[in-house]
Formats: structure tokens, sequence, C-alpha cells
């Protein structure tokens, strides 16, 4: 019988093996990719891929616990980990904490991910503390666009690295089981990983991390303008196009369906 990764397990595999994480939306990408990754995050881009955002703004509650309850459905072996949307945590510890807990009563997810390190911390202590794992996210964090004025790459005047590695730590402090590094210059996350005690998975980040996460429709090519970060491992938006086309002139030719794809009358 195998069971779930948990959020302790992973915590446990800080400077050994390389934790393989990637996201996923929905059931049928879940199946696969719970094969391989011992962590699946329902992240909360999905609001740029499944639903055509521009930033992960306009999440909502709802979306994530309607994709985190799909993934969960979907998979048997990974641990699920669902990220809290914009909105739905910052303002107290105790509206985090509620957000949370539906987050894990609705979904059967086995943690949550947040954004944000020092200013956090004192979420990520109430939230562990009453039995919901969190996984931190330090660095280029999506959900400050407007504040940050589009997305940046952190840490290039090295006069910045200490506020990001007090980040890095105060999240390790406060009892976070791993920390996304996005979007930080190489050697700033080579740094962090060997400073704090608990897993970082990076993503634009660095190989020295003791995971990497990327976002499931970029590395399978269906993103048209995927970031740098992303290395291509699929073609899958051509194999879509050629497969739409053909059904296209299949439908007009009336080549498709044969009798194959149709029901008789039994004799
Ligand atoms: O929402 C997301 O996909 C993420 C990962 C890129 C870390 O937060
Ligand atoms: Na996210």
């Amino acid at each position: 019988v195998t069971r779930r990764v948990t959020a302790p397990d992973i915590r446990a595999r800080k400077g050994g093996e390389p934790i393989v994480s990637l996201t996923a939306y929905h059931a049928h990408t879940a199946a696969i990719v719970d094969r391989y990754a011992d962590f699946m995050l329902v992240g909360d881009s999905l609001g740029m891929v499944m639903h055509g955002m521009d930033s992960t703004i306009g999440v909502t509650l709802e979306m994530m616990i309607v994709h985190g309850r799909a993934v969960v459905r979907g998979s048997s072996q990974a641990l699920i980990v669902v990220d809290m949307p914009f909105g739905t945590y910052e303002e107290s510890p105790s509206e985090a904490f509620r957000n949370a807990a539906r987050i894990m009563k609705e979904t059967a997810c086995g943690a949550v991910k947040l954004e944000g390190g020092a200013r956090m911390a004192e979420t990520i202590h109430f939230l562990t503390e009453r039995g919901i794992p969190v996984m931190a996210h330090i660095g280029l964090t999506p959900q400050a666009v407007n504040t940050m004025g589009g997305f940046k790459t952190q840490g290039r005047d090295p006069a910045h690295w200490p506020v990001i590695k007090a980040d890095a730590r105060a999240v390790a402090e406060a009892g976070a089981f791993a920390v996304v590094l996005e979007g930080i210059v190489e050697p700033l996350a080579a740094e962090i990983t060997r400073e704090i005690d608990i897993p970082t998975i990076g993503i634009g980040a660095s190989r020295e991390c003791d995971g990497q996460i990327l976002v499931l429709e970029d590395m399978l090519g269906l993103n048209p303008k995927p970031p740098k970060f992303v290395k291509q491992y699929g073609a899958v938006a051509t194999a879509i196009e050629a497969a739409v086309k053909a059904y296209a002139d299949d439908v007009r030719t009336r080549a498709f369906p044969t009798d194959d794809q149709v029901y008789k009358l039994k004799k």
C-alpha cells in the first residue's frame, strides 16, 4: 500500500535527494504527475493558465478549492499543496486560519502555501501550531505584482540580499516545512539553501535548491511566452494543434465518425 507523502516527509528531505514537484490543476494531468512528483502544487497560477487572467490577483478561494479537489481526487501518492489566494490570509492569523482550514476541509489537501517572508512569520507559526502545514514562498512573489511594478527578479543588487535572507530565516523559524524561492539570483538562492534548515524549492532560482518546481503547462510547451527559467520538456501545443486540425479536416470531409465510432442496432 502506498501512502501519501506528508509535509514532514518533505521537511525531512533537506540536503538529500532533490525534491521533484510540478503544479497541477486538474485530475487527468494530476494522475500522470502523481507517478513522478513528491508533491504537486495547486498554484494560484491557475488564474492565468486555466482562466486567462493576467495576474493572480483575481483568483478566489472557491477557484482554489474546485481545482484542489480535482487534483486530490486524481492522485494518490504525492503531497498536495494548495495556494492561498491574494486577500485570504494577509489581514490576520485568524483570517488565514479560517481560510486555510476551509481549503483543507473541502479539498483534503495536505498543506497550504502562502506568499511572504518575515511579515508572514506570525501567521505561519499560528497555522502550523494549529495543525496546518505551511509552505512559504519568498523572492518574486507574484501576488505583489502591483507593489513590485511587474514581475522582477529579486537580489540583482547585493544590497537587497540581507532582507531576502532574513525572510528565508523568518519563515524557517516560524515553522514552514519548506520554502519556494522564486525569481531570485542564483548565488543568493544557493546561499539561502545552505543557510536555512528547511528544504528550498527553486523556480528561477538555483540547481543547489533542495528541490525544483515548474508550472506544468510551461514545461509541457503550452505557454506561448514562457519565462526564461522554464526548460521545455514537451511540445504539447503543437501536438494539440495537429490533433485539432486533423479532427476538423475529418469532420469537414465526413471521415469522422466511421462505423467504429457509432452505435448499431442489435441483429
Ligand atoms: O502558483 C504557482 O504556480 C506557484 C509556483 C510557480 C511556485 O506559486
Ligand atoms: Na502561486
